[in-house]
């Protein structure tokens, strides 16, 4: 959703819903804005919306209030004190966001979704087994988001060492682009691991927010992309790829260590 006046009525509108929620719920005040991008065309339809977490239930009160009374809302805990809020009319599953099993038994009950919303554990292993698993589940177009992953910086999570959640979804992004591979012959490095770029075949999008990444995910067996030109040119130009200054130095993006390097450009090694 475009960044406009109308935005910015449907981020006032979830904050409004989070406040007046009768439950008590914890949320970071730039999530809403992501909220609003992510989940708004939801708004009102007959929509699936998953969240792991449920805490004090506040979050799913929130839920329901700001998607409309058309929505599914079910609630994943591994507390089955959760389990409180089916008579409010909320479903949910209590069960451990961590076991591929859970998640296999869940998505069965579940069927297709619209959103997951990961906000459990947020230990990196359990991110990322929800994502997989999600992903895997997906039978329509839906997004997969998984909240707080500062957690993938933080001491007391960091028993990941560096397979972080954050890491895991950096490298997945590779897979958006490996698929392309076919279309240079010869020019990527061999593809040793083509269940992995199966895996996320169906993940059109990685989008980063500031605690958040979505996984953008159509299940529909897409068109084999073919490169095209628009026209027949009688006479080719030439491409000043190479014509141009040679390196550039950067400073790598990188917030723990600094690291001035030197980016070669040039044709091959
Ligand atoms: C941050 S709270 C959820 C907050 C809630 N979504 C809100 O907005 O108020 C995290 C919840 O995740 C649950 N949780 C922790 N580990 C889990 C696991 N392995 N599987 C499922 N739920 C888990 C906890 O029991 C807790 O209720």
């Amino acid at each position: 959703m475009a960044r406009n006046r109308d935005f910015d009525k449907v981020v006032e509108d979830i904050k409004n819903c989070f406040a007046n929620s009768p439950e008590p719920s914890i949320k970071i005040t730039h999530y809403f804005a992501i909220y609003a991008e992510l989940f708004s065309h939801l708004r009102g339809t007959e929509c699936t919306f998953v969240e792991t977490g449920v805490l004090n239930g506040g979050s799913l009160f929130m839920w329901r209030e700001w998607l409309g009374p058309r929505a599914r809302i079910i609630g994943v805990d591994m507390n089955p004190a959760a389990a409180k809020w089916r008579e409010d009319g909320f479903e949910i599953l209590i069960g451990d966001q961590g076991d591929p099993a859970f998640w296999e038994q869940a998505f069965t009950q579940i069927g297709a979704f619209d959103a997951l919303l990961d906000d459990g554990g947020h230990q990196s292993f359990q991110q990322i087994v929800t994502a997989k698993s999600a992903i895997r589940a997906a039978k329509k177009p839906c997004v997969v988001v998984i909240e707080d992953t500062c957690t993938s910086f933080m001491k007391e999570f960091s028993r990941h060492r560096d397979r972080s959640f954050l890491n895991y979804a950096k490298s997945a992004t590779d897979l958006l682009v490996a698929n392309a591979n076919e279309f240079f012959p010869g020019e990527y490095p061999h593809i040793d691991n083509p269940g992995v770029v199966e895996e996320f075949q169906q993940v059109y999008s990685i989008q980063f927010y500031s605690g958040m990444v979505a996984f953008q995910i159509d299940p529909a067996p897409v068109e084999r992309p073919v490169i095209v030109w628009n026209k027949e040119a009688d006479k080719f130009q030439s491409d000043f790829r190479y014509e141009g200054v040679e390196s550039a130095e950067v400073v790598w993006p990188d917030p723990f260590t600094r690291q001035v390097v030197t980016v070669r450009g040039g044709r091959g090694n």
